[in-house]
């Protein structure tokens, strides 16, 4: 069968830093604690007041273009991953398609929290597969700061804001997308979620007065699931592929927390020196980590290695990918 080849890769991150220690003036935590136990030292924030989550994924969007070298009218499909898109409707997908003038393509958003990219990065490679799109943009984006309280240091710390944008088409070769596992489980005890603003506890003066708005995490429950749920599927996808340890080039892991990271690496049996992470400048960019990562080390891949990407979120939802670059 066809199979779906990732052929450029785009990125947006806003200029603006928030560091640990800008942190420390905000809320009661220290430089430290945030680096042990998360491995984040810098976030970047989008300042400007009328930008958010359909700006930076057209700009990595063009940039994936720019880098193919194809106008966005040769488009077939937009698909962006969100938390955080500029309105609950319409769609950020479809501000996106006008931005960058891809009038050709129809375009939708897809809720999959921190495995978002993953999900999305699937349901295109079905389209490619499928025969039904040449063309298909998979965009990852969150203005985080858009629903972070930054008067609660146990979320705070965590997210950052970016985008990063990936090309489908059909693959000449034996590389593309060759496996993936996705899960999810209704988090019915809601330990991470927005609590207002949707269908059943809609926008008021009670909702704000109580910050409702903004995103809510037991972060304890949350590490624990992540913990083991990356860990399996990342496990499980080499099994079932007769994937050993040296087979695998690079693990793409969603960067929530480097110990979480590290615990999937380990799993894998996979040295640090596999792994890519970048949680270190970004932080959590929930939909964009995956694509960031690829495209910081688009030059180090090479045409033929084997990449494992892994994700957990919110919903819960998780999953993994074997994609031959
Ligand atoms: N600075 C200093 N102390 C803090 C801070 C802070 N910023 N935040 C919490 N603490 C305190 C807590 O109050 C607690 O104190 P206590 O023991 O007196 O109650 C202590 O530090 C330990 O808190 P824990 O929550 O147990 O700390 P933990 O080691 O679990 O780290 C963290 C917290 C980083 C949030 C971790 O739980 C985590 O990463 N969770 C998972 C995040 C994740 O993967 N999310 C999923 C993806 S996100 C998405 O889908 C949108």
């Amino acid at each position: 069968r066809t199979r779906a080849a990732i052929t450029a890769v785009g990125h947006y991150l806003p200029e603006n830093r928030l560091t640990n220690a800008d942190l420390e003036e905000m809320v009661e935590t220290n430089d430290e604690w945030i680096r042990t136990r998360t491995g984040i030292e810098e976030r970047r924030i989008l300042k400007d007041d009328d930008k958010a989550t359909a700006f930076m994924g057209a700009e990595a969007a063009k940039e994936a273009l720019e880098q193919r070298g194809i106008s966005a009218e040769e488009i077939d499909t937009i698909i962006l991953a969100t938390v955080t898109p500029d309105y609950l409707f319409p769609a950020t997908a479809c501000l996106v398609q006008k931005e960058i003038g891809a009038s050709n393509a129809y375009a939708f958003d897809l809720s999959a929290a921190c495995s978002g990219f993953l999900y999305a990065l699937t349901t295109g490679a079905n389209f490619i597969e499928s025969g039904r799109a040449e063309k298909v943009l998979v965009i990852g984006a969150d203005k985080m700061s858009s629903i972070i309280d930054y008067t609660d240091r146990s979320t705070c710390i965590l997210f950052g804001d970016g985008a990063g944008a990936v090309l489908l088409e059909p693959s000449e070769d034996e590389t593309g997308i060759i496996d993936y596992i996705h899960r999810s489980e209704g988090d019915t005890n809601l330990s991470l979620y927005q609590p207002a603003g949707g269908s059943l506890n809609p926008a008021s003066e009670q909702t704000v007065a109580d910050r409702l708005h903004f995103a809510k995490q037991d972060g304890r429950t949350v590490f624990k699931k992540a913990t083991v749920g990356m860990a399996d599927v990342s496990e499980e996808i080499m099994e079932e592929n007769d994937l050993t340890p040296d087979d695998v080039a690079w693990l793409v892991p969603h960067q929530a927390n480097l110990r979480i990271i590290n615990a999937t690496a380990n799993r894998m049996g996979l040295d640090s020196d596999k792994v890519m992470v970048n949680i270190d400048k970004y932080g959590n960019t929930t939909a964009a980590t995956i694509p960031l990562c690829l495209y910081d080390w688009k030059d180090k891949l090479e045409h033929g290695d084997n990449l494992i990407l892994a994700a957990f979120g919110g919903g819960y939802t998780w999953g993994s990918i074997y994609l031959k670059w």
